[in-house]
């Protein structure tokens, strides 16, 4: 059998052209197969390697199996001899008998080449398959994509695939989105790429096509309840509660209603903004189904000319108010808040919250910098002032530190330029961004001399404001409670302390 395949082979391999063919064929063929069962039992995982396993190997085999044609014409031309003349020359007689279809070389060939077929075509759908997973999106173009990597696992949509959100449905939608990754391959390489990557994205699908498979209007209703809690910069880093009832309803039967009344199916917000960024608006129009139409022009806008450079008109749609639905980047103090919150940080450690902000906030040239700097800050604050803290809670200031470099190098990529608050969240009114205010501001007014509305209870009631115990309805929760109980016995230590010290 394997002398018969050799004999074969060496029959294919007209001449050098052929043979380098044959090798090639044979060789990336068998790692293929290799590095498949490896990856299928669980040995390799790096998205590397599904690179090389789902993108080179394959390429080299057709190049191979091209190059044994290839090496026949040229053997042709050299010899002058009819293909009929060759295969006599290169085959048994036995091997060539029976005509040019009903010979035995025949039917190899036609074996091989079904099996070609059959592996080429499973070869690229796991391709098209492994090209679809998070992994290969956020891993294969490294230091790139790490931020949108990173915030990615860390958000509520850790186990949705990039391209659920990225690529809509349809044939149309999959080419556009290859030609677009093509390209971005392209930019990579040659390095033309903006740092940090500009946002908005262009080329994002519409939201309905994407979003909307998986969340969609009549699914919002009724409130929410959301408590943020925010810690002082004081020695205890009191803890303040606020508690939102966010109004997050849809609005039924046409009734407006609440905050995602913008996405039921039957309204439509479009606007017009100052330019890409989306951030000043020029216009808003809403469209309703009993035909009414009402258009607000924003009389704040200092240069009316501006209209004429305006973007197009863009209907609203989730991302104009999810612009960070999954690559969720923190502000420094709400990212100490809610390590804080859930333990990460000890506030037995004085002024924790205080000094913590300014060690993230510092501007540092690059990683090592910053982790480095953030050490020294924290080490050398505790020992200057809080000599005794320092020996005493040593360890909590080390665990400190390292939760302090995972928040900084979470949120802070040196290598894309992305630094605190270069991707603001449109949710809300904090920041620098003006979210939702973009357009609900009294400078938003339609003809009839209305603006759209922007009083505070519209989008939440807010039930408790900056409270140092949490709203009434969560007391119930033992957590809360025992999170108190720790802050009055933190702050009976603290008073004895500082007794202690002034003596
Ligand atoms: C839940 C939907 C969703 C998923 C899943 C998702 N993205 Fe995004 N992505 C978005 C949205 C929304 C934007 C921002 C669009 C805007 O502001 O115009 C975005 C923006 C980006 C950007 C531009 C830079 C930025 O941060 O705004 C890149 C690059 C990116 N995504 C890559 C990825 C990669 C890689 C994955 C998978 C690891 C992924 N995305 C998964 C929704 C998603
Ligand atoms: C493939 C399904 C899928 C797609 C597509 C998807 N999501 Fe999600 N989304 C989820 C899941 C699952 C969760 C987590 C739900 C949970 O934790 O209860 C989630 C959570 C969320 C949350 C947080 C909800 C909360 O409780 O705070 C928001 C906001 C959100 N998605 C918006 C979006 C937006 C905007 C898009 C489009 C860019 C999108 N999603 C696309 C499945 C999806
Ligand atoms: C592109 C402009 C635009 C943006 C951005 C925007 N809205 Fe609106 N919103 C409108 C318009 C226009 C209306 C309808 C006002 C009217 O007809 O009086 C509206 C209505 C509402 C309503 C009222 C529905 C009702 O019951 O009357 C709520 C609640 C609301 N928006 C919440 C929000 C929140 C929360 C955000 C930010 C996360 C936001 N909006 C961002 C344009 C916008
Ligand atoms: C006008 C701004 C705006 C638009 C447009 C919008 N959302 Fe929201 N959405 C919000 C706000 C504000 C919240 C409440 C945020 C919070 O809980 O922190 C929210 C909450 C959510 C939640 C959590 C729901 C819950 O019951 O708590 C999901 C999921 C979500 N949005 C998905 C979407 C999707 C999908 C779209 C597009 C179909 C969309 N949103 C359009 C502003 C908007
Ligand atoms: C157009 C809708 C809208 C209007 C109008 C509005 N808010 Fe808000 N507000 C929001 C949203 C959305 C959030 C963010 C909730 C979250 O964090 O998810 C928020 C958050 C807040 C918070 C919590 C901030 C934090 O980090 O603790 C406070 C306090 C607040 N709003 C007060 C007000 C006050 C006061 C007004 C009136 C001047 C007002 N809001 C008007 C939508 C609105």
């Amino acid at each position: 059998m394997f002398q018969r395949y050799l004999r074969f082979i060496r029959g294919v391999a007209v001449n050098r052209v052929g043979m380098i063919g044959v090798v090639l064929t044979t060789s990336s063929f068998i790692t293929f197969v290799i590095l498949e069962l490896a990856r299928l039992a669980g040995l390799l995982t790096n998205a590397y390697i599904g690179l090389v396993t789902y993108l080179l190997f394959p390429s080299l085999f057709v190049i191979g199996l091209v190059l044994i044609p290839i090496g026949w014409r040229l053997r042709k031309k050299q010899t002058g001899r009819t293909t009929r003349e060759l295969l006599s020359d290169q085959f048994a007689p036995d091997d060539t008998k029976g005509g040019l279809f009903g010979s035995r070389v025949f039917m190899i060939v036609g074996m091989f080449t079904l099996a070609n077929v059959i592996f080429l075509g499973a070869a690229s759908t796991r391709m098209l398959g492994f090209m679809d997973e998070a992994e290969f999106c956020g891993t294969a173009c490294h230091s790139v994509m790490n931020p949108e990597w990173v915030t990615y696992q860390d958000s509520p949509h850790a186990r949705v695939k990039c391209v659920e959100c990225h690529v809509g449905e349809g044939v149309g939608a999959l080419v556009d989105s290859k030609l677009n990754g093509t390209w971005q391959m392209i930019s990579v390489t040659f390095d033309l790429l903006e740092r940090p990557i500009p946002t908005p994205v262009h080329q994002l699908r519409p939201a309905r096509e994407t979003c909307e498979k998986c969340h969609w209007p009549d699914k919002f209703y009724g409130s929410r309840l959301k408590t943020l809690v925010h810690y002082q910069r004081d020695s205890l880093s009191t803890p303040q509660y606020t508690t939102l009832n966010l109004k997050v309803d849809a609005g039924r039967a046409g009734n407006k209603s609440g905050i995602h009344w913008h996405v039921a199916a039957e309204n439509e917000v479009r606007y017009v903004s100052v330019d890409d960024e989306r951030e000043e608006m020029v216009l808003v129009e809403v469209r309703q189904p009993d035909g009414s139409f009402k258009r607000y022009r924003n009389s704040a806008l200092i240069d009316p000319e501006t209209a004429a450079t305006a973007t197009e008109a863009r209907s609203l749609d989730c991302i104009d108010c999810h612009n960070r639905a999954t690559h969720i980047y923190e502000q420094p103090g709400p990212a100490l808040d809610k390590r804080m919150e859930l333990g990460l940080l000890p506030r037995t450690l004085p002024y924790l919250k205080r000094e913590a902000l300014a060690a993230l906030t510092t501007n540092y040239p690059d990683s090592v910098a910053a982790r480095d700097g953030i050490a020294n800050h924290l080490y050398g604050f505790y020992q200057r002032q809080f000599p005794k803290v320092a020996t005493q809670q040593s360890a909590a200031i080390d665990s400190a530190i390292s939760v302090l470099q995972a928040v900084y190098f979470r949120n802070v990529h040196h290598g894309m330029n992305i630094t605190w608050g270069a991707y603001e969240s449109h949710i809300g009114h904090r920041g620098n961004k003006d979210g939702c205010f973009r357009c609900h501001n009294p400078n938003m007014i339609a003809e009839d001399g209305e603006a759209i509305r922007s009083d505070c209870t519209m989008c939440h009631s807010i039930l408790a404001f900056d409270e140092t115990r949490p709203f009434a309805y969560l007391n119930a929760l033992d957590t809360t409670d025992a999170e108190y109980r720790m802050h009055e016995s933190l702050r009976q230590e603290f008073l004895r302390f500082m007794e202690e010290q002034a003596e």
